[in-house]
């Protein structure tokens, strides 16, 4: 196994149930990774066993783009009610593959093609993903050439001396210096970060990100792959903010375990 898949403990599983992993030596631990913020209803939850069981017994692929299913279109359904906005949607398969897609559709939707992400933010480990992730080490190192047109702004973590109103500073600075707001498809950013420190956008904040992008028509892109289904103890995070999102990525507790992905927009981007 490659070196690129850092591993964190010794302790290899042998069976997980709820909180808790056996692992091949029988030893007992309670589980607080749960699989990096994915098994959010716990290891092995009855009735997603269940759902999957019952999925097993009557086909497991036939692809929805030649042969749609209901349960397909039943699942957007419920998605779109549950994120705030008129919204339609699209799956996908993870995380980085959401965040892809979201920044093409706010690309499409608006032909333009800058995006602006956050210091310390993480959005996974594609090409995009990478360039959008505010973090050289471990994520970018080595890499060569990012991809062009992604911009970074300071997050606004007052513990370390970044305030909210020096970050409004430097994105302005970076309109007059780098990158003309009319050319700024999307701002990405995560509600909480999670690989950054787990630091909350200031409430404050993300309502003149919401007004900065009004005023420019840029689209406001929500990562929840992490802060999804629950973990801020809301369905989705921003739902704290009172401000709405265009376009959201979501993954993780979505599957409980199990790979899917999905990006909601507004329904005319999408
Ligand atoms: C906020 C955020 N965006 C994107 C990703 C990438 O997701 P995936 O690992 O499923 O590609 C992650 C993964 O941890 C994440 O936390």
């Amino acid at each position: 196994i490659s070196r690129g898949v850092g591993v964190t403990t010794q302790i290899y599983a042998a069976r997980a149930e709820n909180a808790e992993i056996w692992d091949v030596e029988g030893r007992r631990f309670i589980d607080f990774a749960a699989g990096i913020a994915v098994v959010n209803t716990g290891h092995r939850h009855p009735k997603v066993i269940a759902a999957v069981k019952d999925q097993l017994e009557l086909f497991t692929h036939t692809c929805h783009q030649v042969v749609p299913y209901e349960n397909y279109v039943r699942l957007a359904e419920r998605l779109n009610e549950a994120v705030p906005g008129k919204k339609k949607m699209i799956f996908v398969t993870t995380g980085a593959e959401a965040v892809e897609n979201a920044v093409k559709l706010a690309r499409a939707a608006t032909s333009r093609s800058a995006v602006i992400a956050f210091s310390g933010g993480f959005h996974g480990r594609t090409f995009m993903g990478m360039a959008l992730t505010g973090k050289v080490v471990p994520y970018k190192a080595g890499f060569g050439g990012m991809m062009p047109d992604v911009f970074h702004a300071p997050f606004p973590v007052e513990l370390h001396g970044q305030t909210m109103d020096g970050s409004l500073v430097a994105l302005e600075k970076l309109f007059k210096a780098d990158v003309d707001p009319d050319r700024v498809a999307a701002f990405v950013i995560e509600p909480v970060q999670g690989e950054g420190g787990f630091y909350e956008v200031p409430r404050a904040f993300m309502a003149k990100l919401r007004e900065i992008a009004d005023r420019h028509g840029i689209l406001l892109i929500a990562d929840e792959v992490q802060t999804g289904f629950s973990r801020t103890g809301k369905l989705f995070a921003m739902e704290h903010f009172g401000v709405t999102a265009d376009i959201t990525t979501m993954t993780k507790g979505l599957g409980g375990g199990f790979p899917i992905a999905a990006v909601t927009g507004r329904a005319e981007l999408m």
